[in-house]
C-alpha cells in the first residue's frame, strides 16, 4: 500500500552518470557499477584520475569514461549532459555524489568556507539536477541519487556548513519525490556515515563505525536495485543519530556536546 514500484536502472538501458567520480565513494561505485556491466561516464575536475579509473575497470564487464567538468559551473554542466546523451545515449541513472568538507566553528568565521560548501554540495548539485530532470521527466523514466550524508540528519559539531549543506540535499530529494514519482522517475537519497575516503581522512576526531570504502560501495549499489528511498549504512551510526534527532533540544546539546568534548 505504502510502496510503489518506480524504475530502477538496467545495463541496457542506458549509461550511469557520477560526479565526484575521481575519489572516495564517487570512484568506488564508479568501479562496483561497471563491475556490474553499467556503463559509466564519470565526472570530476581531474581529468588525469578519471583516466586512472577508467583503466582500472579494464577486463570489467562495464566500462568506465572519464567526462571531466566543474559541478559548480551551470553551462558548462548543461553542456556536459548533452554531450554525453549525444555521445553515450540516455542517462538511466544519475549518482550526484560530488562534494566537499571543511570544519567551521562560531569564531572565527569562516565565511568563504560556508560559501565554498554551499556552491559546490547544493548548488553544484542543483546544476546537476538542473540538466537532468527535464530530460528524465520528459522520457518518463530514469533514477537519481543524490548523496547527502547523516551529518544531515541534525547539527552536529564543527559541522555548521556541512551539516547545513546535506540537510538540504535530504530536503530537496524528499521534496522533489513527490513530484518524480509523477513523472516515473525514482528519487534516491544516500546517507552514509563514515566512509574510508580521502576525505575523512583529513579527520583527526573519532569516527565511530567508519566503513571500507569496497563495503560503502557496494551498499550503494544494492541500495540503487532495491525499493527503498533512502540508503543509508552503518546502520549503528544511521539509527544512532536518527534516535538523537527524537530527543529534545536539551538532553540533545547536552549528550553530544559531552560526548564530543571528551
Ligand atoms: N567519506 C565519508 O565518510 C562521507 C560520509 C557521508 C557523505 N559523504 C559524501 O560523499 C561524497 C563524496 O565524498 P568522499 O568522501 O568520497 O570525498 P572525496 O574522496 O574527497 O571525493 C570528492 C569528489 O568530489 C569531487 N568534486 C569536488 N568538488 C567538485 C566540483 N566542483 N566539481 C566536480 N567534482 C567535484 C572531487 O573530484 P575533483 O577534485 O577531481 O573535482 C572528488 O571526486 C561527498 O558529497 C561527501 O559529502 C562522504
Amino acid at each position: 500500500m505504502f510502496m510503489s514500484s518506480l524504475y530502477r536502472a538496467k545495463p541496457q538501458d542506458g549509461v550511469w552518470w557520477i560526479t565526484g567520480a575521481s575519489s572516495g565513494i564517487g570512484r568506488g561505485v564508479a568501479l562496483e557499477a561497471a563491475r556490474r556491466g553499467f556503463t559509466v561516464i564519470a565526472t570530476a575536475r581531474r581529468l588525469e584520475a578519471l583516466e586512472d579509473l577508467s583503466r582500472e575497470a579494464d577486463g570489467f564487464s562495464g566500462r568506465i569514461f572519464p567526462m571531466p567538468s566543474d559541478i559548480s559551473d551551470a553551462t558548462a554542466i548543461l553542456r556536459l549532459v548533452a554531450q554525453i546523451e549525444d555521445k553515450h545515449g540516455p542517462i538511466s541513472l544519475a549518482f550526484l555524489n560530488a562534494g566537499t568538507y571543511r570544519p567551521v566553528n562560531a569564531h572565527p568565521f569562516d565565511s568563504d568556507a560556508f560559501k565554498d560548501m554551499f556552491s559546490v554540495n547544493v548548488g553544484g548539485t542543483i546544476n546537476c539536477l538542473a540538466a537532468i530532470m527535464p530530460l528524465m521527466c520528459k522520457r518518463g523514466w530514469g533514477q537519481v541519487a543524490l548523496n547527502a550524508s547523516v551529518a544531515g540528519y541534525i547539527g552536529l559539531p564543527n559541522s555548521a556548513a556541512y551539516s547545513g549543506t546535506k540537510a538540504a540535499l535530504i530536503a530537496i530529494a524528499e521534496s522533489l519525490k513527490f513530484d518524480t514519482d509523477q513523472y516515473g522517475v525514482t528519487m534516491q537519497v544516500v546517507n552514509p556515515g563514515f566512509v574510508e575516503t580521502p576525505l575523512t581522512a583529513k579527520n583527526d576526531h573519532p569516527m565511530p563505525f567508519l566503513m571500507p570504502l569496497d563495503e560503502a560501495a557496494k551498499k550503494i549499489c544494492d541500495g540503487f536495485e532495491k525499493e527503498g528511498f533512502e540508503i543509508t549504512f552503518p546502520w549503528q551510526l544511521s539509527r544512532i543519530l536518527k534516535g538523537l534527532r527524537l530527543l529534545p533540544y536539551s538532553l540533545y546539546f547536552w549528550l553530544v556536546g559531552r560526548a564530543t568534548r571528551a
